[in-house]
């Protein structure tokens, strides 16, 4: 399969228009932006690339399962929290939710939100948190724990004033491209009867995980020392894709955190540098409706390009992180489609970089679109935190 890593191999592209309705009209106002091209633009990628998310069980229940006031080294009140959800046809799906609270502060708190891919025993230090992430078999996908708390940064997170959730997101659907694996999954409750092509022509995992985000924030809006007005979506790679659509569809996420989310997220589509649609489709069916592997080798023909995906973050934060050398996911690609998304933050007056601003490795161009350059490779680091947190300090107010 072709892929393309060398600058000078890239060849001329245009980029559909953002305001630019199918109608032929020009969007030229934030009033029809938000009334009438944004939820165009919704759909059109709900059709075209992520499917549709599932809608609301009827039945969601919140239960602590654990409860601990002298987390982090005293400094944070840790919960792990059963989501359970239920139909009235008795189908049911559930997931734990870990969640650290800062200790003794003044006010609510802002949160961050966000899903790990190894359970979430192995996000943190502290050895009696839940082993969590199953694969539809039902097994552990991890039994190590704690190696990828430097994702986390929950100890310092919580220093500077900020409550962190996370659920492995094998839990809502697990990551497996087998076509029966969505039967382990949320969709299971709405759709059990369809076929696998039925349900793969308009659902996908990515759609799955958007909305496993969202109901662990409905969560945290009944948490009393919890400011869900002040609620922040991250993601790493696939689940930066994920945080990407769960900001696009749930506007009550302030922050949208892009931690090198590369193609299909926040790489523009059109470039051809690093992975390419044939490639991640190949890979990766179940992330996307089936009918998207039909633009491998043509994503010229793809109604939108991945400005679009930013633009419906506006006039929110969009934080948009990358690393070196981490040439698969295309930082130019990242780079540029917030710069093009710059039009949309335009609208409601609003000054966002562009493509000719410089943005030198390890330092950060903010804003309410935000760029950073991280040496070394495909990760999310204390770097990264540090220019996510920078952001969140400005919302925090
Ligand atoms: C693969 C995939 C990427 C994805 C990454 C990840 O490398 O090709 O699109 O972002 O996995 O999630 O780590």
């Amino acid at each position: 399969m072709h892929k393309n890593t060398d600058e000078s191999c890239v060849g001329p592209y245009t980029l559909p228009d953002v305001l630019k309705c199918s109608d032929g009209r020009m969007i030229d106002n934030a009033f029809d932006w938000v009334n009438t091209r944004r939820s165009e633009i919704l759909d059109i990628y709900r059709r075209t690339m992520y499917g549709f998310l599932p809608p609301r069980p009827d039945k969601t229940e919140f239960e602590v399962i654990s409860e601990k006031n002298d987390a982090l080294d005293n400094t944070a009140i840790r919960k792990e929290i059963r989501l359970s959800f239920a139909m009235n046809n008795g189908r049911k799906h559930s997931f734990v939710m870990l969640l650290y609270i800062p200790k003794n502060a003044a006010k609510p708190v802002p949160v961050f939100c966000g899903l790990n891919f190894k359970g979430n025993h192995n996000c943190t230090f502290e050895d009696d948190v839940e082993m969590t992430g199953r694969n539809s078999s039902g097994e552990l996908v991890e039994t190590e724990r704690s190696d990828q708390i430097h994702r986390w940064q929950f100890a310092e997170t919580v220093k500077r004033g900020f409550a962190s959730a996370t659920v492995c997101y094998h839990d809502i659907y697990p990551d497996e491209k087998d076509e029966n694996s969505w039967r382990k999954s949320v969709y299971n409750m709405f759709f059990a009867d369809e076929s696998n092509e039925e349900f793969h022509s308009h659902a996908s995992a990515v759609s799955a995980w958007a909305w496993g985000l969202s109901r662990m924030l409905d969560c945290l809006e009944s948490e009393p020392l919890i400011d869900s007005s002040k609620a922040f979506v991250h993601g790493h790679s696939r689940l930066g894709k994920t945080s990407l659509w769960a900001g696009a569809n749930d506007t009550r996420f302030k922050m949208v955190v892009s931690n090198d989310s590369g193609c299909c997220g926040s790489a523009l589509l059109r470039r051809d540098f690093g992975e390419t649609v044939e490639i991640i489709t190949h890979y990766f069916p179940h992330w996307f409706v089936s009918s998207f592997a039909g633009y491998a080798c043509c994503e010229a023909e793809i109604p939108f390009d991945q400005h679009w995906l930013i633009s419906l973050i506006a006039p929110r934060y969009a934080a948009i992180g990358s690393a070196e050398e981490d040439l698969h996911a295309d930082p130019k690609g990242e780079f540029l489609s917030g710069a093009h998304a710059g039009r949309v933050y335009n609208l409601f007056g609003i000054e966002t970089y562009n493509e000719n601003t410089p943005h030198p490795v390890n330092s950060c161009i903010t804003g309410a679109v935000s760029y950073h350059i991280r040496s070394g490779g495909h990760d999310q680091t204390l770097v990264d935190w540090k220019h996510y947190w920078e952001i969140a300090d400005i919302i925090k107010g």
